[in-house]
């Protein structure tokens, strides 16, 4: 029986084009649903922008324009990548969208029907000036260790110590210089640490054959914790002003970017069934009877930089929403794509550019090949080198495949008339 499957990539965040990580994932996650249509299965290749968070906010903010319209200016960006390097998803929406404030919400009201939301006051670092609570990376002070000025309170880059903002000297706010100040406000939490959510995960990371080995083992790790690693519940809320989807009776609190983000997998694939386009590519089903069918599959592509969410939040808030709801058969996790042996950085502007790529005329077909031989099932990173690469184009696609028809085309004319009967 043919199986029915959704498969999503990870939603690129909505503040930058994309770079050949995402294109990376895009092709891994291309190929294998064509492999699939190939052996006649249904198939249905769901992506979307994640536009939500304060990193977006504040950036159209710096640029003067609503972050609707900075979002709006990434997502036009898209199709020219998508096409580019053959990537046919056959729907592409945004989780800035009233089908994800719908879903996200009644995902939410069921989780607190399920007794698995509270609510508690944190006490955390505002900004006086701009208003606003800082998250970490918006706070740098000296480190109370090394005494190094400028660091970020996570990661100190001097002695690689991990403070809290509160215990950085001299703290100041990054977005405004000012002197941050302590303030509570109430916070909603998934109890992720619920028994019954991590009997759940336990079960659900046992399945034999749902995880890579490699993540299975990561994800109970985190599970097991114990300690100061122990398994904590999930902070999902921020104040205003954030971008955000509102939770629903909780004036001036919104979801955290985090919470809506998965959600957007499903708001894009609702999308694409309300626009009909799941019936044109030949599931008559609605978008709900379809994601509660017994018989569909939900498939995620994502790099190992994600585990956490989609391996410990995403399948427990699905499963305690209850159906039509379903928790995800597999999590497909690739490791990150470096050039010439370098982490790409945005900064730094290293790393290889997708449409320079394609601007100058190199065939697409090249490098999903490259990355097809190199990429495997384990997670692992994965080097992009020129001198390889034109190595590996011109030995195995030139040498072989091309080699292989024109041999074959030469007997065909030679000793068949040019004809194969
Ligand atoms: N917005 C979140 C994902 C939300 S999913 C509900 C996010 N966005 S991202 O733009 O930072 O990353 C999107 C995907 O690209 C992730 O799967 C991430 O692992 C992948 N990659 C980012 N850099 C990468 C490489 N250098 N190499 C390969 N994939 C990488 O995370
Ligand atoms: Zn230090």
């Amino acid at each position: 029986m043919a199986r029915k499957i959704f498969v999503t990539t990870a939603l690129p965040y909505a503040n930058g084009p994309f770079h050949i990580g995402h294109i990376m994932e895009y092709i891994q996650a291309d190929i294998w649903v064509r492999f699939q249509r190939m052996h006649g299965n249904e198939l249905h290749f769901i992506g979307a922008d994640d536009a939500h968070g304060a990193p977006i906010m504040l950036k159209a903010e710096a640029e003067g324009i609503t972050p609707h319209e900075l979002v709006a200016r990434i997502a036009a960006e898209r199709p020219k990548y998508l096409q580019g390097f053959q990537i046919a998803f056959d729907n592409w929406h945004t989780t800035d969208s009233p089908e994800n404030v719908e879903l996200s919400q009644d995902i939410y009201r069921r989780l607190k029907l399920a007794g698995l939301i509270y609510s508690k006051p944190i006490e955390q670092f505002y900004d006086p000036v701009k208003g606003m609570f800082l998250a970490d990376r918006y706070v740098k002070g000296e480190c109370p260790n090394c005494h190094a000025h400028g660091q970020f309170a996570d990661a100190c880059e001097e002695c690689s110590i991990v403070n809290a903002p509160t215990d950085l000297i001299n703290p100041y706010s990054t977005l405004t210089g000012a002197v941050p100040v302590l303030r509570t406000s109430d916070h909603f939490f998934f109890k992720l640490s619920d028994p019954k959510c991590v009997e759940f995960l336990r079960q659900w990371l046992n399945e034999p054959g749902r995880l890579q080995p490699q993540v299975t083992n990561k994800a109970k790790e985190w599970l097991d914790g114990a300690g100061d690693k122990a398994l904590g519940d999930w902070d999902i809320s921020r104040d205003a002003p954030y971008f955000g989807i509102p939770i629903p009776g909780a004036p001036g609190k919104y979801f955290y970017v985090w919470l809506d983000a998965p959600i957007g997998y499903l708001a894009s694939l609702k999308n694409y069934f309300d626009s009909g386009k799941a019936e044109a590519n030949g599931e008559s089903r609605s978008f709900r009877e379809f994601l509660a069918a017994p018989d569909s599959e939900q498939i995620h592509f994502i790099g190992k930089d994600i585990i956490y969410f989609h391996t410990l939040f995403w399948p427990a808030l699905l499963k305690f929403a209850g159906s039509p709801y379903k928790i995800p058969d597999h999590v497909y996790v690739h490791g990150f794509i470096t050039v010439s042996g370098e982490k790409m950085s945005k900064s730094r502007g290293t790393g290889i550019s997708p449409l320079r790529y394609l601007e100058i005329g190199m065939n697409p077909e090249w490098l999903r090949y490259y990355l097809a031989a190199k990429l495997n099932g384990n997670v692992e990173d994965l080097d992009f080198n020129p001198d390889d690469f034109i190595a590996r184009v011109n030995s195995d696609l030139v040498g072989k495949y091309v080699n292989i028809a024109s041999r074959a085309a030469h007997f065909i004319t030679k000793h068949f008339n040019g004809a194969l009967r």
